[in-house]
């Protein structure tokens, strides 16, 4: 499903044999490290956080967004951290996420009807017929896009960037730093850590290098099996383009290519579950995709909208509780709350993701499990994509700073009073 035509077979195959052929954007180690982090998260002792953009678009991949959107991610984990007692798995769709399912194949683009832009990796997103056709030389650009993305976000987390005695280093030009719980939170940081590091209890190093992760949707089959790499030392194949990847609601059908591909990687599998999984479907996928019921490889991402997930989560929940299998369950509150505005442009409210995930927490702690985690798109920079949050963003709004490539994103300050409000409900 999902697949673009490619009218050149023999362009596609130069192209996939070049790619298979590069070094790989991630090691086997830190996939590993990153499924048994998620296996504590699973058990309720760490919490996910995965957020990023839509569709990561090629002209982005400048300084300002990935420090933007590190920033942001970072400023989240510590309100969540903090305020949650957690500690925080980051992991950003960021550096590959490329790929975009969508519904319909063709969208009308100031009035006229033009093939789905289907993300970078594909095609591209101006209103041109030709700029629309599927090209294989994209694979290539997305490939050197991921990596330098990922290069500069390895640079800015080893190299102080993340330190938490230097928070004012993550301040966005856009004045998250505005939040007043922001502030209040980082004062009480820096207190605690004075006091520990008065006692001796921790290292600084601890403190200044952090783990950050990438993921994305492993959409583009003939594109991920191309990073996708045998490890002699593990007897297992890794997809090697990235930490984790997830299987998206249009394309994990039992019998599909995208769960016969994934079932043979070693990567964590994240699976987002909408309205239309019923209990038998969901634990066929898990037998299919985790026949070993291993700690760490399955995240559940539950994406139903505030309107449904009250009659849709439950019984899906009981399915898998009473298999005994140790998912990670997280929400994905973005993408069942879409909506549009009076001026047509896509929005989802801040009003809506929240209800979706107080009700998610609600419903889990009522049946006796946990959530032990967030998906969230989301971007550093100060959009008018999302309406509400403390801004007061209104459909009016939207036209003012609309960036997005395909679904609209929190902004940074949206995103970290989200934080926060996620932060109470870890404590219940
Ligand atoms: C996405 O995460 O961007 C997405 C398309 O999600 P879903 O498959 O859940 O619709
Ligand atoms: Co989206």
């Amino acid at each position: 499903m999902q697949q673009p035509d490619y009218a050149d077979p023999s362009e596609l195959e130069a192209v996939l044999a070049r790619l298979r052929r590069l070094p790989p954007l991630v090691v086997p180690q830190e996939v590993d490290r990153l499924r048994s982090l998620l296996a504590e998260a699973a058990a309720g002792r760490r919490f996910l956080l995965q957020g990023g953009d839509c569709a990561e678009q090629f002209k982005d991949c400048t300084p300002e967004s990935i420090e933007g959107k590190l920033r942001v991610l970072l400023q989240m984990s510590v309100a969540l951290t903090h305020g949650g007692r957690k500690p925080v798995v980051r992991v950003g769709r960021i550096a590959g996420q490329f790929a975009k399912p969508r519904s319909k194949p063709t969208e009308t683009v100031g009035g006229r009807d033009l093939p789905s832009y289907r993300g970078d990796l594909i095609n591209g997103l101006g209103a041109d017929e030709v700029v629309r056709r599927p090209d294989p030389g994209r694979m290539l650009e997305a490939y050197f896009h991921a990596s330098a993305t990922l290069n500069h976000l390895r640079a800015l987390t080893a190299g102080g960037f993340a330190d938490l005695h230097h928070p004012e280093r993550w301040e966005l030009p856009g004045g998250t730093g505005q939040v007043p719980e922001y502030r209040r939170t980082l004062d009480h940081v820096r207190e605690s850590l004075d006091f520990l590091e008065a006692l001796g209890g921790v290292q600084r190093d601890v403190l200044e290098r952090i783990d950050f992760f990438t993921s994305h949707e492993a959409l583009l089959l003939p594109y991920e099996e191309a990073l996708t790499r045998w490890v002699d030392d593990a007897s297992a194949y890794y997809n090697l383009g990235a930490h984790t990847l997830w299987v998206g609601e249009r394309t994990r059908q039992l019998d599909g290519a995208h769960i016969e591909y994934l079932r043979g990687l070693r990567n964590p599998i994240g699976v987002k579950v909408g309205p239309s999984a019923s209990p038998e479907h969901l634990l066929a996928l898990l037998e299919h995709l985790d026949p070993g019921r291993e700690p760490g490889r399955i995240t559940l991402i539950s994406r139903f909208g505030a309107a449904k997930i009250q009659a849709a989560l439950p019984p899906l929940l009981k399915a898998v509780q009473d298999t005994g299998r140790p998912v990670l369950w997280s929400c994905d509150p973005m993408h069942g709350n879409g909506i549009e505005s009076a001026g047509g442009l896509k929005t989802r409210d801040f009003g809506a993701i929240l209800s979706e995930l107080r009700q998610a927490f609600e419903i889990h702690r009522t049946h006796g499990s946990h959530l032990g985690g967030v998906h969230i798109e989301l971007t550093g920079e100060a959009v008018t994509e999302c309406t509400g949050g403390s801004e007061g963003l209104s459909e009016a709004d939207l036209a003012k700073s609309y960036e997005t490539g395909c679904d609209p994103r929190l902004n940074g300050t949206q995103s970290l009073e989200m934080a926060f409000l996620i932060a109470e409900m870890m404590r219940g």
